[in-house]
């Protein structure tokens, strides 16, 4: 008889190289002493193939780029975040076989920024990049408060080049949402005003590989406190971890 896996688990997105998550489980299950779990990652050109992954008796799912989105309409439930968010990281199969979607990145950020912050009283966030990531970012510091002004390459969105010294004076929070510097282009940067920042900033990137983005390492230079997406990245996966363990 071919043995059952009793947890199985996976990642869909496409296309899904250098994915961090499967290799994080096989770790997990590993130190658990878990052999009979499984995390698979499912590269799908398309959304609608995630109703064949489902056919296979999957207990839950995590979501990547680019479906965080797509995969809404093949979920019967969603979480009070996931829904304010609108889009879904993390879905769990109920054992009455409905799939209730979350949204972990939302909690990975909060935490790893009140960590980050340590206490420190932030009323303005300059958010650059406005894509899939940054939506799970602009809940959080909604719900924390912080007022954030949005940049992006276009209007109606501060752009780049309207980023002068009054600017990056009332925003002491600036958070990377793009990809900008992600491996291998780690050379390149988004296009802030550099030379501004001081001591008093707060650069959070959520890119994790490199460790030190070139976003980071300018910040450094000008005294200001940085920080990266990987505590974000582990904080994520416990808590999806969490949510397909909750009885
Ligand atoms: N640490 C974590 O746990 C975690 C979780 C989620 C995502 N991430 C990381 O966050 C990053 C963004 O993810 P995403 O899904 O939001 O990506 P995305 O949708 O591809 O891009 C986000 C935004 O970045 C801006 N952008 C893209 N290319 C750019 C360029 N060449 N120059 C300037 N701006 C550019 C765009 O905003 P505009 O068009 O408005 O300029 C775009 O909407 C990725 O590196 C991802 O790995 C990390």
């Amino acid at each position: 008889m071919i043995p059952t896996k009793t947890h199985k688990l996976g990642l869909i997105g496409y296309p899904l190289s250098h994915t961090f998550s499967p290799s994080y489980f096989a770790k997990k299950f590993e130190e658990l002493g878990m052999p009979d779990c499984e995390y698979l990652a499912y590269s799908i050109e398309t959304i609608d193939l995630v109703l064949g992954i489902f056919d296979k008796g999957v207990n839950g799912l995590n979501v990547t780029i680019p479906y965080k989105e797509q995969v809404l309409p093949f979920l019967d439930e969603l979480s009070e975040e996931a829904f304010q968010i609108n889009a879904v990281n993390t879905i769990k199969i109920e054992n009455d076989g409905r799939r209730v979607g979350y949204n972990t990145d939302a909690y990975g950020f909060e935490v790893s920024l009140l960590n980050f912050l340590e206490g420190a009283k932030i009323e303005k966030a300059l958010v650059l990049g406005t894509g899939g990531a940054a939506k799970a970012i602009k809940y959080v510091l909604k719900k924390m408060g912080i007022e954030i002004t949005e940049v992006s390459r276009k209007p109606p969105f501060l752009t780049y080049a309207e980023m002068n010294q009054k600017v990056m004076d009332q925003h002491q929070l600036i958070i990377n949402t793009t990809p900008l510097g992600m491996y291998p282009n780690e050379e390149v940067c988004p296009d802030i005003p550099y030379t501004m920042l001081t001591a008093k900033h707060f650069l959070y990137d959520l890119v994790y590989n490199p460790e030190k983005t070139l976003f980071l390492k300018k910040g450094e230079l000008s005294g200001s406190k940085i920080k990266n997406g990987h505590d974000m990245l582990i904080l994520q996966a416990e808590k999806s971890w969490e949510i397909w363990n909750q009885k």
